[in-house]
């Protein structure tokens, strides 16, 4: 982040100051910020919720979560003491309390403590279903109406289908401006994620090969162990489709697919991503089951653990006919990509944790090597891992030591740990900072999302209207469905386990 500046002074109101979001992700992010000297010479956190906390015992709640899910667990006191006189907390119920002037005037008393004009910025941690009737109430307050200086932070997801997206769109353009709003996409502020475009772009390497005149397909897996953890009531009005697919997945896609963008200015990036969006391939409903698969997970082990099934978890229905893994072919129809099929999967309960993106290139031609080197003939791959694991490996082939031409796929292998200090930021880290700072090249414009829910469209109608017979269809513990296996199969491919 070397090249970023402090941010100028800055007042951050937190929706939901006394909620998950903030106790988890927000606040350890905020916390390292400042340790690591980028949070602004003047700043405020003003923490909004409706439970009764004073100024201290705010910060003890918050120091708890710190301590529990920041990368830095030992938390020193002096630096606390420092980072915590900055952190307050407002009760206020912010779906019936008008006194929202009660934000405007803490704004009046920073700004006179700070002796200049604050960025100002509303972070929406707080259910979906509230965020338009507060964006409409703080829309009402003139603060809002400063362009330059007042944001507002919106949290996935960004509606529920194509319909409400726009229409959340609508109502927060006429009380903000585009360039205000800050739709987020954590997956965007990944270090390893980030890292796609330095490896695509700051190397003359792969660039050429980038294609589909060397690219075979494309894979990405998202796989998680965890149930629903205690989201069933999200988790029942989403599913795994619109969860992950819509924002995270299809995200990475634009990565792996974009063209170079002329510049890192935030519209030259989303609009090089916006073009991948509206390139890929609609899928006609009454072809969904050719392109895609869903799955929900049953009862079973982990790792020696006995884990209930997803319909018998917190707040979800006994027949709940939501999606906990999907898998889905997209086609790219571009110059770049027409025909390269890119094989994606997510997923709650699967074997592991892992995120990973497979570039599997197309096979070298082997006919000058003796038959049996044929036997071990493997195509080049480069493996994108980006979490838990960070690391990027080449997989070519090499002669393996002997008389005879024998070959063996052997991995280059550039590992994060080897090279770095293991002080990688979070994604939040990133993604708040660049709030501060205005940079909005990290963060879904208006046109992207709705691109993102038109291409899930399809696969979503088709699903509800033929509800699922064979749910649940996938123990814990597995790689998802045998459909999802078929699926890859059927083009003559398997799915890649590392
Ligand atoms: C969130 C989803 O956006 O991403 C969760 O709502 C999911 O269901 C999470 O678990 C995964 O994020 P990560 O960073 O752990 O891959």
């Amino acid at each position: 982040m070397e090249n970023h500046k402090r941010p100028s002074a800055t007042i951050l109101f937190i929706f939901g100051g006394s909620g998950d979001l903030n106790f988890r992700k927000l606040s350890p992010a905020l916390y390292n910020l400042f340790i690591d000297n980028w949070m602004p010479e003047k700043f405020s956190i003003i923490g909004i919720g409706r439970t009764d906390y004073s100024d201290s015992d705010y910060r003890g709640r918050l120091l708890e979560g710190i301590k529990q899910f920041s990368r830095r667990k030992d938390v020193a006191d002096t630096q606390w003491q420092a980072f915590s006189q900055h952190v307050s907390y407002l009760k206020m119920d912010a779906e019936k309390d008008e006194k929202y002037n009660a934000i405007s005037e803490l704004v009046q008393k920073k700004e006179a403590e700070f002796g200049e004009h604050p960025n100002i910025i509303f972070y929406m941690a707080v259910a979906p279903q509230l965020v338009p009737d507060i964006a409409k109430k703080l829309g009402k307050e003139n603060i809002s109406s400063d362009k330059a200086f007042t944001r507002i932070v919106i949290e996935k997801p960004f509606g529920h289908d194509l319909d409400s997206a726009q229409e959340l769109n609508k109502l927060l353009m006429s009380l903000f401006d585009e360039k205000q709003i800050y739709r987020i996409d954590h997956y965007l502020g990944k270090e390893t994620v980030q890292n796609i475009l330095a490896l695509r772009f700051a190397n003359a390497l792969f660039e050429p090969l980038w294609n589909r005149n060397y690219i075979d397909y494309v894979q990405i897996t998202a796989a998680e162990t965890v149930g629903s953890e205690g989201r069933g009531a999200y988790f029942e009005g989403s599913g795994t489709l619109r969860d992950m697919v819509q924002n995270h997945i299809l995200q990475l896609v634009c990565m792996i697919a974009m063209e170079a963008p002329v510049s890192f200015d935030a519209d030259e990036i989303r609009n090089k991503k916006v073009d991948v969006l509206n390139a890929i391939r609609r899928i006609p409903k009454d072809e969904v089951g050719k392109y895609a698969v869903r799955g929900q997970f049953s009862a079973g082990w982990m790792e020696g653990e006995k884990v209930p099934a997803y319909r018998e978890e917190k707040n979800v229905d006994p027949k709940s006919t939501v999606d906990t893994f999907a898998a889905v072919k997209f086609y790219i129809d571009n110059w770049r990509w027409q025909d390269v099929p890119f094989y994606i999967r997510t997923g709650k309960r699967l074997h592991e944790k892992t995120t990973v993106i497979n570039i599997q290139f197309r096979p070298a031609p082997s006919y000058a090597f003796p038959p049996e080197a044929a036997e071990t003939w493997r195509a080049n791959r480069l493996t994108i891992s980006i979490q838990p694991e960070m690391d990027i490996r080449l997989r070519f082939q090499s002669k393996r030591p002997g008389q005879s031409m024998t070959l063996n796929p052997v991995d280059m292998i550039f590992r994060y740990a080897d090279v770095y200090d293991g002080n990688e930021p979070e994604a939040y880290e990133t993604l708040l900072l660049d709030v501060m700072e205005g940079n909005a090249t990290n963060f879904m414009r208006k046109d992207q999302v709705e691109a993102a829910w038109k291409i899930i469209m399809p696969i979503q109608e088709a699903w509800q209207n033929r509800p699922p017979v064979n749910f649940p269809n996938y123990s814990p513990g597995s790689w998802g469905p045998e459909d999802a296996e078929a699926l890859i199969a059927r083009d003559g491919h398997q799915w890649i386990v590392m």
